[in-house]
């Protein structure tokens, strides 16, 4: 058994090889192009896959994506012929996620953005909301999407999910599937999308779903650029449908300087930044995974490759 690591990112050198080579310094860790023999490896962790991959390792048990979001390994031609995905489940990068969907929840629900309006005199024209009278509707309820539903059931939001099947969590209304939808989304105002991106839920951010929400709706997207369909979003932001966006991912990153959400106040942007995962609370993670493959037993993440996630 060995484990090869293929860097990709900066922060791999600085931050990812050290911290790997000195947790697994027990098992046989290799890092490319230093592989030794192809016919070792058994376990390959990183960021993409590349020319060649798909039978370089012609004993490789599975794929550890350092990514969340897996779908550039699903049907890509390169990746590693019989290997199983797995998907990274990362506590700090889930812990990053939530941070980052409450703050803009927060801003949303108390109107910042409206503020200067209100800076003018008269004063005292408004009652501040609190966090029962607004509804947060979670598009996507995996791991991280469940993570940030408690964390708002914890803060008083009315809290509900919308998913492939139902889920049961405390304080969390619970929509499943295509003909719950416009009563999930008719009940929400602020529409955050957790999905993973597969073929159902491509540009699922569109007009249509936009004019289902009620007037004036917030939308937070966290997962791929590719669920909005940008200049539905355009359209909705200029006739007053959507009152405010935070976008943290974009059809094509980084955001081009002359894309059109790049003028508009009312769509707010970051650069991909909601969740990286973290080589600390990562690392542990990886090891379990390949801990529970060697002793039989179905490691957390393992992708199902027809769903997509
Ligand atoms: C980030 O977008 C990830 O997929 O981990």
């Amino acid at each position: 058994m060995a484990i090869l690591f293929r860097p990709f990112l900066p922060i791999d050198k600085t931050h990812w090889i050290p911290l790997l080579q000195q947790e697994l310094k027990d098992l046989d860790f290799r890092v490319w192009p230093n592989i030794g023999d192809p016919a070792d490896i058994t376990y390959y962790m990183g960021w993409e896959v590349f020319e060649g991959d798909i039978d370089a390792y012609p004993n490789l048990h599975a794929f550890l994506s350092l990514r969340a979001g897996v779908e550039r390994f699903i049907g890509n031609p390169n990746f590693p012929r019989n290997a199983k995905l797995i998907r990274m489940i990362d506590p700090g990068l889930t812990e990053s996620m939530v941070e980052y969907v409450i703050s803009y929840v927060m801003r949303f629900h108390r109107e910042h953005d409206k503020m200067p309006e209100y800076l003018e005199p008269p004063w005292g024209r408004l009652l501040p909301k609190r966090a029962g009278a607004t509804s947060v509707g979670l598009m996507g309820m995996g791991h991280i999407g469940q993570s940030c539903a408690q964390k708002l059931v914890s803060l008083g939001f009315h809290v509900q999910g919308w998913s492939q099947s139902k889920k049961n969590i405390d304080g969390v209304k619970s929509f499943a599937g295509h003909s719950e939808l416009d009563t999930f989304l008719s009940s929400t105002d602020i529409l955050v999308c957790i999905l993973p991106l597969t073929p159902q839920t491509s540009g699922i951010l569109n007009k249509d779903l936009f004019y289902k929400l009620p007037k004036g709706a917030a939308i937070i997207n966290v997962a791929r650029g590719k669920h909005l369909i940008e200049e539905d979003l355009v359209s909705a932001i200029q006739d007053g449908q959507i009152g405010v966006a935070a976008l943290d991912v974009f059809r094509k990153e980084p955001l081009p300087k002359d894309h059109p959400f790049q003028n508009i106040d009312l769509i707010l942007t970051t650069p991909h930044i909601a969740g990286i995962t973290s080589p600390d609370t990562a690392v542990p993670v990886m090891r379990k995974t390949i801990t529970d493959i060697e002793s039989g037993h179905l490691p957390d993440g393992l992708v199902d490759i027809e769903k997509g996630y």
